[in-house]
């Protein structure tokens, strides 16, 4: 087991979160090794002809993307930093997806020169990818973002397909981004949507390869090999305990209808997909210390971390699900609201949970934080943030340490006229 609790204290596979939080200090990040293994493999099991993209915006720790490309998988990225980072993890260069809105001229050149495939986000951005292709002297691999326009039945900040996102080209567009890119002698290669996050109802999927339907053969009659339809990430995990669709129920949804699109085509293009949160999203625990409980019009748990190391309660409203990792077999009695030291009435990172009796001192464990988690967090308030940690049985190191208040200063100055 990857989390358990055992004589009222969670332990992470065979580590004791309360002697860790004591070792370590706290807050922290602690991811299991085992359950990110567990969720590498049954994505290789449930799709074993397709090509696995980790969306690396999900968590970008270099220790967790090492293991990650140590199944074969690619990476998705979005950025220069993301590609560096990526290849430093060990990533193979024909497996990374350069995914973006708005890239930077800079970033366009060093995709190129470093060989990988791009997927095009607008038929505007050929031009930009055109003109700096011509001066690398670089004929660009390249895929379409299409826009399929269908709803991803998610949050509406996490959802990319709907027909007024800013993502992707409008599905009745498509063609004409394709005849450009062979007018401008480009390579396309590929066919991409990435529709949303956290989506629960497999439906979209197929809605989704639905509202691409006929342009793969449309696609064939003018020229174009497609190597690839990637479908892009999305698949929803369990924040709440309600349940959540595995891999294996994705594959068992797509696959049909990626073979009927496809089944007439001379030449089969191969299933991509570029899943994130469901890879990392519950591999981790965010630890935090209790550092007062305060009774109000409500009774508050004040902790020491806040949306600067975990956003997404404050940005989507999202639910995690929390412990007293120091208290796990005692009864829930009270009502308690947790929040953070941040200086925002909205640093509210779980609303009204059933907890046992929480004081002073003790450690409230928040689940699923492996995604979107530390990979959006800030150094607001003034706040160096937190070390990452990775368990891997008995074992665990430090992945990523913990700030200091100089990194704060960290490449500020202070014009000499200001002394
Ligand atoms: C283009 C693209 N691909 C893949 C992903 C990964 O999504 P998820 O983490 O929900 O699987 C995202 C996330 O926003 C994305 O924007």
């Amino acid at each position: 087991m990857a989390f358990s609790s055992r004589e009222g204290t969670l332990y992470i596979e065979e580590v004791s979160a309360v002697e860790l939080a004591r070792e370590l200090g706290t807050p922290l990040y602690v991811t299991s090794k085992r359950k990110l293994d567990e969720n590498l493999k049954s994505y290789r099991e449930a799709f074993p002809d397709a090509l696995v993209f980790y969306s690396v915006k999900a968590n970008d720790n270099l220790a967790i993307m090492k293991i990650v490309s140590s199944y074969g998988f690619g990476a998705e990225i979005f950025s220069n930093g993301e590609l560096y980072l990526a290849l430093l993890a060990g990533f193979e260069r024909s497996k990374i997806l350069f995914n973006g809105n708005s890239k930077s001229p800079e970033e366009i050149r060093m995709a190129l020169r470093t060989g990988v495939v791009f997927s095009v986000d607008s038929i505007e951005e050929l031009d930009n990818l055109f003109e700096i292709a011509n001066e690398e002297g670089k004929t660009p691999q390249i895929a379409f973002r299409i826009n399929p326009g269908v709803d991803p039945k998610t949050h509406p900040k996490v959802a990319t397909g709907l027909r007024e996102s800013k993502f992707g080209i409008p599905i009745e567009r498509a063609q004409e981004a394709y005849e450009k890119a062979l007018k401008l002698r480009m390579k396309p290669i590929g066919i991409h949507f990435h529709v949303g996050s956290q989506i629960l109802d497999l439906s979209v999927y197929e809605a989704a390869l639905t509202g691409i339907y006929d342009l793969p053969a449309r696609l064939e009659k003018m020229g174009i090999d497609l190597e690839f339809i990637n479908i892009g990430g999305g698949l929803g995990i369990d924040y709440t305990g309600s349940g959540a669709p595995t891999p294996k129920e994705l594959a068992n949804r797509v696959k049909p209808i990626f073979d009927e699109i496809t089944s007439g085509l001379k030449s089969k293009p191969k299933l991509y997909l570029e899943p994130g949160r469901s890879i990392v999203g519950n591999t981790t625990v965010l630890l935090t210390r209790v550092n007062l409980v305060k009774n109000a019009y409500k009774k508050f748990i004040a902790v020491d971390a806040g949306f600067n190391l975990l956003i997404r309660p404050t940005l989507y409203g999202s639910y995690h699900r929390v412990a007293v990792a120091n208290k796990m077999d005692k009864f829930e009695e009270e009502t308690y609201t947790i929040v953070g030291p941040i200086c925002e009435s909205g640093d509210i990172l779980a609303q009204d949970r059933k907890l046992p009796k929480v004081e002073r001192g003790d450690l409230i464990a928040i689940f699923d934080t492996g995604a979107y988690g530390f990979a959006m967090s800030s150094q607001y308030n003034g706040r160096p943030r937190c070390a990452e940690v990775l368990v891997n049985g008995k074992r665990w190191d430090i992945i990523r340490e913990r700030e200091s208040i100089l990194d704060l200063l960290a490449r500020q100055r202070i014009p000499e006229w200001l002394f």
